[in-house]
């Protein structure tokens, strides 16, 4: 599907920060659309995309080291405002003739910022305030031009300025919570410096992704395939707006799916977007090819591949059908690795696709986070329990099953999950937590019941919260109710005798274990 984006666009330059993703979401919060684009694009590429703003991210680089990140320094001449942050800030810094070295001590956690010119990007925000500084090196003299705008006890340059030129550089992150009014020096900058409107909406973005879908799709026949989930619902609903009777949904059981789920989709299908829901059972297909099969990359590429043998299987029995609808987000488009960002695993619906495909892809949530998504959905209408529910991943309990996918695992694991969703819901917990499921471990452990010795499967229960899935941190639980989880797994599934909660972040961790 051919990519545009709406008029008024800021571009994220993406040093390698871990922070990128959040600096791109922070803006969209000011209702101001946002790409990341890697550091080294050329100018006259950025150029031709009318950027209104344009912020370098932070990153994990010394700007004097050999090979760190640069940019184009054409970009300098364009005329569009520019916002450095950490890397980004040493960076201009050092491109346009200020002093930037390594600092006495790393600078990492809180600081109070000394605001000296509460002007432009600082409007509003006079006085002293907390921000979060991570950073070995520092911005010793500004380049010429540049006023400081902030200082803290240990960095004179914490913030700089050329209002002439509208260049601006914070060695603080603006865009972490841990600095609490970093997203109004975001909105300063986009809505103040660079003249954005703050028009991008979502109620705007199902029209443009609306005639984008029709412009694309023709006269032409969509498949969409359908978790279930909040992504391919809103999907559904999407491309049937646009194109009506020219979408057919097809919803594969993989077989990797939760207890109940394949009646609850159907259900939620045909009460919510009261549209024709073709259902494939593949499960045994999809558990032959998973045979043996231990390693993650591996199954998810298989699964991968079954699905499209699947849905091109569907596309022929419908009949003339040219193109495939997937509910892709950005983060799947990031984490499946791009030029500046590290392949962490295939997703699914991403890398997991086979190379030659004959169906095209239409993808309108490409650059999409899932709140957004989620909005998008309420916006077509799908209703507060469907757009709030968990996130499930594509390969299903194939990636929450530790080595070799058997019909008996998997029934373990469905147990053992239903068991601990009843009991978040029961607690009123599960709208307060970005995801939670059981991952069953292959191994065994001793235990006792009933006076007999047991050696059985042990269960992970994770529960992590999140803004977006690409940082999570785990939940914190209360222990009653952990307690309750465990008691009723051990007590209620045969095969288990164990559970741990996973007390892992991402980063290092990810959500899900393969
Ligand atoms: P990780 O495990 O990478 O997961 O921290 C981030 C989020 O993505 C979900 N996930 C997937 N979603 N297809 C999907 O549609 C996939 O292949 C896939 N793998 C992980 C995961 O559940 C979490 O919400």
């Amino acid at each position: 599907m051919p990519e545009t984006h709406p008029p008024e666009l800021v571009i994220v330059l993406d040093f390698g920060a871990q922070y990128s993703q959040l600096i791109a979401r922070r803006i969209r919060e000011c209702d101001v659309y946002c790409e990341i684009l890697p550091a080294n694009t050329p100018a006259a590429e950025i150029a031709r995309l009318k950027p209104r703003g344009i912020v370098f991210s932070g990153g994990p680089s010394s700007v004097y080291e050999e090979g760190a990140p640069r940019c184009d320094e054409r970009l300098f001449t364009l005329g569009v405002p520019i916002l450095g942050i950490c890397y980004g800030h040493q960076l201009m810094a050092a491109l346009l003739g200020g002093q930037v070295v390594p600092a006495a001590s790393r600078e990492y956690g809180q600081a109070d910022l000394h605001v000296l010119q509460a002007e432009a990007l600082f409007a509003g925000l006079e006085g002293d305030r907390v921000c979060w500084m991570s950073h070995g090196d520092t911005v010793l003299a500004p380049p010429p031009g540049f006023a400081i705008l902030a200082r803290t006890e240990d960095t004179p340059v914490a913030a700089m300025g050329d209002p002439a030129r509208r260049f601006y550089g914070v060695q603080f992150h603006p865009e972490v919570t841990h600095t609490p009014w970093g997203k109004e020096l975001l909105r300063n900058f986009v809505l103040g410096v660079c003249g954005c409107g703050g028009t991008w909406t979502m109620r705007g973005f199902v029209a443009e992704a609306i005639a984008q879908v029709r412009a694309t799709v023709g006269s032409g026949r969509v498949l969409c395939a359908t978790s279930g989930g909040v992504d391919s619902m809103t999907l559904a609903a999407l491309i049937r707006e646009a194109v009506g009777d020219q979408l057919t949904c097809v919803f594969v059981n993989h077989g990797l799916l939760r207890k109940g789920e394949a009646e609850q989709v159907r259900e939620a299908f045909a009460e919510h977007l009261r549209f024709p829901l073709v259902y494939v059972d593949a499960a045994d297909q999809f558990l032959e090819r998973l045979r043996g099969v231990t390693d993650p990359e591996t199954k998810r590429k298989i699964i991968g591949r079954e699905f499209i043998r699947v849905l091109e299987a569907e596309a022929d029995r419908v009949g003339e059908v040219r193109f495939l609808a997937q509910g892709t987000l950005y983060p799947d488009v990031i984490e499946s690795g791009t030029s500046t960002a590290a392949k962490i695993k295939t997703h699914h619906n991403v890398g997991g696709l086979p190379e030659r495909m004959r169906l095209q892809l239409v993808e309108p949530f490409r650059r999409l986070f899932k709140d957004e998504v989620r909005r998008v959905g309420t916006e077509l209408g799908l209703p507060p329990a469907l757009v709030g529910r968990h996130p499930f991943p594509g390969p299903g309990l194939a990636v929450r099953i530790l080595g070799e996918v058997t019909p008996e695992r998997l029934e373990i694991l469905r147990e053992a999950d239903a068991i601990a969703l009843e009991e978040l819901r029961a607690a009123g917990l599960y709208d307060e937590i970005w995801q939670a499921f059981c991952v069953l471990l292959t191994l065994r452990s001793v235990g006792v019941m009933g006076d007999q010795r047991t050696y059985a499967y042990p269960v992970v229960l994770r529960a992590v919260t999140s803004e977006d899935a690409m940082t999570a941190n785990w939940a914190r639980l209360p222990h009653e109710v952990l307690a309750r989880i465990s008691s009723r797994i051990i007590n209620e599934v045969r095969g288990v005798n164990r559970v741990v909660y996973d007390i892992s972040s991402k980063p290092p961790s990810t959500i899900e274990w393969e």
